[in-house]
């Protein structure tokens, strides 16, 4: 492989490994919200939903941040972002467009819609020896990471304010 383009092992392993360790390791996921060792530890729905939106706020920035700086190191005058547009795995899913809709999304606890999942099939494109071929398949990553932790961060912060707060906020 070339040394003036990029490889999986020098540069982005790290930033990935970086990002993993922050998200699953130490920081905000790892603070107890029970005390070590209880054993009936109840904790009220606004504490879920409280630790909830602040670790989505958190993914939706990470996320942000390593798409911004992939973007800023990779991808500067390749014109990947018109070719990212609509080319998400997930964009199959149907989720509300904007607030508004969001808002008339009706809540059923415990019951199952059709369930729809969406399979990524982006692996190969991530090995690809063509450089411009790769690049663009990590940048479509990160670019839908960034997209999808986006809209669970709003909608999981209008979740909240229905449930918690009966819509009061
Ligand atoms: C992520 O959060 C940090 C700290 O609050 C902030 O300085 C930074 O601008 C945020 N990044 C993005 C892309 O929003």
């Amino acid at each position: 492989m070339d040394n003036k383009g990029w490889s999986l092992k020098g540069s982005l392993l790290p930033l990935l490994l970086l990002v993993s360790e922050l998200l699953l390791g130490q920081s905000v996921a790892s603070l107890p919200i029970c005390p070590t060792g209880a054993v009936n530890c109840q904790v009220s729905l606004r504490d879920l939903f409280d630790r909830a939106v602040i670790l989505s706020h958190y993914i939706h920035n990470l996320s942000s941040e390593m798409f911004n700086e992939f973007d800023k190191r990779y991808a500067q005058g390749r014109g990947f972002i018109t070719k990212a547009i609509n080319s998400c795995h997930t964009s199959s899913l149907s989720t509300p467009e904007d607030k508004e809709q969001a808002q008339q999304i009706h809540v059923h606890p415990g019951v199952k819609e059709n369930e729809v999942y969406s399979v990524w099939s982006g692996l190969p494109s991530l090995q690809m020896a063509d450089e411009d071929t790769r690049l663009f398949a990590f940048y479509n990553l990160l670019h839908c990471l960034r997209r999808d932790s986006h809209k669970i961060d709003n909608y999981l912060k209008l979740l909240k304010c229905r449930i918690v707060y009966d819509s009061n906020c």
